[in-house]
C-alpha cells in the first residue's frame, strides 16, 4: 500500500474529526482523486488503547466498510506519553493500519488541557520523544508522519517543531501552516513552510486553505512543496482533487467530472445517501450528516444552490432527501 511517495505529487485527504468519518471518506474514495487518507485522531491517555476500540472508531482501517473503493487509510494517533503512544501504534497496525500519523496540531481545549495535540509545540523534546518511541517501536514498513501548526503563538516556531519532528525519526511532515493562537483566521504562511521544506531531508505536506487549484499552485510556487492536503476544500468541492490532477497534469482516475461545481455539491450528496445508505445507524443520520456538511459548506462563504439548501433542510430520511433534491414533491 503507497502512502507518500517522495518522487511523486501526492494528495491527501486530511483527517477532520467528526465530518470526514467512515462514510464520508467512502464517499471521497468513490469519487477518487486522492492519493490516500489520515484518519481522525485516535486519543491516547493513561492507556493502551486496544486495536478492537480502534477498529471500532475507524472501521475503515482494513478496507472499504460503505462502497467498494479502497483509499489507503493512515491512522492518527494524539496523546503525550511515548510509551502509550508507541504500544497504542501497534495496536493499531494489528487492526489494519499500514501508516501512522501523530498530531501535533489539535488546537481543541479539551485536548490541550491533557497537554496533547498542539499543547506539544511548545515543548520540541517532547515531539522527538513521541515520534522516535513510534518510530522505534514499528517495522520500518511502517511510515510515521508528524502533524503539526506551525507553532503555538509564532510561526517561527516550527524551525524547532519540524527538526524535533525529523530527529524523531519520522519519514514526512505535515505542516498547516497556521499557529495555534491563529485558529482558522484566514490567511496561511507559506513562508514559513517553504523555509522548513528547503532546510528538510524528509518529504513536507502542505497543508492549509487549498479550496482551488489556483491554491495549489501558489502554494507551490511560494513553498516548492509537491505534496498538499486538503480539507475543507474537498467539503465545499467533492470533485477538487481530480481539478487539481488536470491542473497539475497528473494522470486523472475519472473522465466522468461533472463541470459546475454547483451541480457537484448535488451529485456528491446525492452518492453519500446511495453508499451509505442501509448500512446508516438509523433513519435520521444521512439527512443529519448532510445538514452539517452544508452547514459547513456556507460557513465557508460558499454559495449554496437554493433547492439544495432546502432539500437538506427539510428532508427527515435519506429517501425523503434523495426524492427532494430530484425535485419530487412531499
Ligand atoms: C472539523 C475539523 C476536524 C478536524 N480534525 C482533525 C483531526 O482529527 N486531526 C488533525 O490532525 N487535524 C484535524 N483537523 C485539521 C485539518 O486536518 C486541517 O489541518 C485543517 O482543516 C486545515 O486544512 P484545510 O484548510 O484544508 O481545511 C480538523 C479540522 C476540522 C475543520
Amino acid at each position: 500500500m503507497t502512502f507518500l511517495d517522495p518522487n511523486r505529487t501526492t494528495l491527501v485527504l486530511a483527517p477532520m474529526e467528526g465530518v470526514m468519518d467512515a462514510p464520508m471518506r467512502a464517499l471521497i474514495a468513490d469519487l477518487g482523486g486522492f492519493h490516500y487518507g489520515v484518519s481522525e485522531f485516535v486519543r491516547v491517555g493513561v492507556a493502551v488503547v486496544r486495536a478492537e476500540q480502534i477498529l471500532r472508531e475507524i472501521p475503515d482501517l482494513r478496507g472499504p466498510v460503505f462502497g467498494r473503493v479502497t483509499l489507503p487509510l493512515q491512522l492518527q494517533i494524539l496523546g503525550d506519553s511515548p510509551e502509550f503512544m508507541a504500544a497504542t501504534a501497534v495496536e493499531g497496525c494489528i487492526a489494519g493500519a499500514r501508516a501512522v500519523d501523530i498530531n501535533f496540531g489539535c488546537p481543541a481545549p479539551t485536548i490541550l488541557r491533557r497537554s496533547g495535540g498542539a499543547a506539544l509545540l511548545r515543548t520540541p523534546c517532547a515531539i522527538t520523544e513521541i515520534v522516535r518511541a513510534v518510530r522505534d517501536t514499528l517495522p520500518a514498513v511502517i511510515p510515521v508522519s508528524a502533524k503539526m501548526r506551525l507553532g503555538w503563538e509564532s510561526p517561527n516556531e516550527i524551525d524547532a517543531v519540524a527538526r524535533a519532528a525529523e530527529d524523531g525519526g519520522a519519514n514526512w511532515i505535515t505542516i498547516h501552516a497556521r499557529t495555534k493562537m491563529e485558529g482558522y483566521r484566514p490567511g496561511v504562511h507559506w513562508d514559513a513552510v517553504a523555509r522548513v521544506r528547503s532546510r528538510s531531508s524528509i518529504p513536507v505536506v502542505a497543508n492549509g486553505d487549498l479550496f482551488t487549484c489556483e491554491d495549489v499552485i501558489r502554494c507551490i510556487a511560494e513553498t516548492g512543496c509537491s505534496h498538499f492536503m486538503i480539507g475543507r476544500g474537498i467539503l465545499k468541492d467533492p470533485f477538487l482533487a481530480h481539478d487539481i490532477r488536470e491542473s497539475l497534469g497528473l494522470p486523472s482516475l475519472r473522465p466522468d467530472i461533472p463541470p459546475r461545481h454547483s451541480d457537484r455539491l448535488r451529485i456528491a450528496i446525492e452518492r453519500y445517501a446511495a453508499l451509505t445508505g442501509e448500512r446508516a445507524a438509523n433513519a435520521g443520520f444521512i439527512p443529519s450528516r448532510v445538514k452539517q456538511w452544508v452547514g459547513m459548506v456556507r460557513d465557508l462563504s460558499e454559495d449554496v444552490p437554493r433547492d439544495v439548501l432546502s432539500a437538506v433542510k427539510h428532508a427527515r430520511t435519506a429517501s425523503e432527501l434523495l426524492g427532494r433534491l430530484r425535485g419530487e414533491v412531499y
